[in-house]
């Protein structure tokens, strides 16, 4: 789908507008939706809920979605009433040109991997703002254990040179839907992601890293100021 932008640019709240309601495009009616997390799905939640007679429910990824669906009189089910999703419907903070993501910048990184786990296909929904050449650039999520969170920063240290800060909320270490804390690491530059998940995830203490390699995008609706592209991995 490709949208005529002959006026003035739209903003990027308009381009995750755009992004949220082209992933309809996605859900295949009387079936279950994995939904993600974050300003960009709650366009996509809005859009849901004009056809949510068409479909069973949705499985969330964070107790914010999960308010906001069912706010809007869509059925939430739990990850583990389902066997499989036809697909899932997220955001990401990054992602490159395989298709490799960075997500977790709204702590529910977690649950987003359960969820994204279950599902034949991944629908990344973004604006073009979070393409990057290389993962790396924001600050990578990465949920832990709080007793391993300095032992984890340090790891990080030596062995990629990154920063880890652990994320406040309101003066206080931020907790997770899981009850766990948040490292976000700066300094990194993620040449192969496969290998960078696969070794920060047996990390103990590590309970999610942020990067969405083995479960990478299928599909990125990408929201430019020439319209929606779709990007098929
Ligand atoms: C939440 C996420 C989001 O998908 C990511 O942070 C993008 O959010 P937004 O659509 O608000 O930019 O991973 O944990």
């Amino acid at each position: 789908m490709t949208t005529s932008t002959d006026s003035a640019p739209l903003s990027q709240d308009a381009l995750k507008t755009l992004v949220g309601q082209a992933a309809l495009h996605y859900v295949e009616p009387g079936t279950i939706v994995g939904v993600g997390t974050g300003s960009t799905v709650n366009k996509f939640i809005d859009a849901l809920a004009t056809i949510k007679e068409r479909i069973q429910g949705a499985v969330s990824s964070s107790e914010a979605s999960t308010e906001r669906l069912r706010a809007l009189g869509i059925p939430v089910l739990g990850a583990d009433q389902v066997a499989s999703l036809p697909v899932y419907i997220d955001g990401a903070d990054e992602i490159d040109a395989h298709g490799y993501m960075v997500k977790g910048g709204g702590a529910a990184l977690t649950r987003e991997k359960i969820v994204a786990a279950l599902a034949e296909r991944f629908v990344c929904i973004v604006d073009e703002s979070k393409q990057v050449p290389t993962l790396g650039r924001f600050p990578l999520p990465v949920e832990v254990i709080p007793m391993a969170a300095a032992q984890i920063a340090r790891r990080f240290e030596q062995a990629f040179g990154g920063a880890a800060r652990l994320r406040l909320k309101d003066g206080q270490p931020l907790v997770t839907d899981n009850g766990q804390h948040i490292l976000d690491v700066t300094g990194l530059a993620i040449s192969d992601p496969l290998a960078f998940e696969s070794e920060v995830n047996q990390w103990p203490g590590v309970v999610t890293v942020g990067v969405f390699a083995h479960q990478k995008a299928s599909i990125c609706l990408l929201g430019t100021a020439r319209g929606v592209q779709t990007l098929n991995y």
